[in-house]
């Protein structure tokens, strides 16, 4: 739960932090960045955290991270919205349904080890593991959200607080019977930099995640070195570009003011999936994926689903 892993060539520390370990290139600086996330405690009077939420700016780290827990913790775990349910409420299982979606036809994932990048909160890693009887990693760079699945790992149950209207939350305790939990795993990494060796995983998801990231073409080949060339690769994205997660000159497509159809974004992310030399066996060009941000409001994409393979194995 705690301690410090060693390089036995170099002898650099990486901590390992409430069962979390920090795998990252600058361990030291990502956790000064951090090491706020990892001191609060999850279990805490809910008038303490209205007290916070009220009285920290709302711009700030407070109610950012209560927004994303609320979110996420939503989609992937539910709960009970009670008198605050809504018409425009989105349901949970977003992430599990975009999951389906990439693995349609699939019926027993290929053997080895299995990667959820941006896997937030954890679900689809837990939905992961029961297709598999093999390991199964979720890695994020978000400690609040990853405390959350590591919770469910350990607890059965994850404690979150579900927005009701601006800043005034509900904390939801929500049970997850998950199976498999022994073979499931949390870490810190960030997927442009995987700590992995080349081929590492024989099923790698990768959910709603690309366009979040400050490099897309970057994680997609760190994606495609670390998966086998018998493996799938499942990827989600709704092409939601924005410069405060990538800079515009890495946007996958989309940033032209006049889009002819060899730059449209699905074009561009083709284009590159196969020149990594992946092959697409399911493409789903709009699934939608949708997100509560509060009782009146619900955020509807249309992601791109597409299964991929480096070999031509599974090609029905
Ligand atoms: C839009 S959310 C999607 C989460 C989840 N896969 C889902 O679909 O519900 C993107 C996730 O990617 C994570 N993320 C952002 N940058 C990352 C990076 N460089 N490496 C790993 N995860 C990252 C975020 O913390 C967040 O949890």
């Amino acid at each position: 739960m705690a301690g410090v892993l060693r390089c036995p060539q170099c002898e650099s520390g990486y901590p390992i932090i409430d069962g979390l370990p920090i795998l990252v290139t600058d361990p030291a600086r990502f956790l000064s960045d951090q090491l706020v996330y990892t001191l609060l405690p999850q279990d805490w009077p809910v008038e303490l955290q209205g007290w916070l939420s009220g009285a920290l700016a709302q711009s700030g780290w407070f109610p950012t991270m209560q927004r994303h827990l609320s979110t996420y913790g939503w989609d992937h775990y539910g709960g009970n919205a009670g008198a605050a349910a809504g018409v425009a409420d989105a349901q949970p299982g977003g992430v599990l349904a975009c999951l389906d979606a990439g693995l349609d036809g699939i019926h027993s994932l290929p053997k080895g080890a299995v990667l959820d990048a941006g896997c937030a909160c954890g679900r689809a890693t837990f939905a992961l593991a029961e297709r598999t009887d093999a390991l199964v990693l979720g890695l994020d760079v978000s400690i609040p959200l990853l405390r959350l699945a590591q919770q469910a790992l350990r607890e059965g149950r994850v404690t979150y607080p579900l927005r009701d209207i601006g800043n005034s939350f509900n904390i939801q305790t929500v049970a997850v019977p998950l199976l498999r939990r022994d073979s499931v795993d949390f870490w810190v990494a960030d997927i442009h930099h995987p700590p992995f060796l080349p081929a590492s995983f024989a099923c790698l998801a990768a959910l709603n995640l690309l366009d979040c990231l400050a490099d897309p073409l970057q994680a997609l080949r760190a994606m495609r070195e670390i998966s086998t060339d018998g493996g799938l690769t499942v990827l989600s994205i709704p092409y939601d570009w924005g410069e405060a997660a990538t800079p515009m000159g890495k946007w996958i497509g989309g940033s032209k003011g006049d889009v002819p159809p060899d730059c449209a974004p699905e074009s561009v992310l083709r284009k590159y999936i196969t020149e990594l030399g992946w092959h697409v066996l399911n493409d789903v060009p709009r699934h939608p994926w949708r997100l509560r941000i509060h009782r009146r409001s619900t955020v509807c994409y249309d992601s791109h689903v597409l299964l991929l393979s480096g070999s031509m194995a599974f090609l029905r």
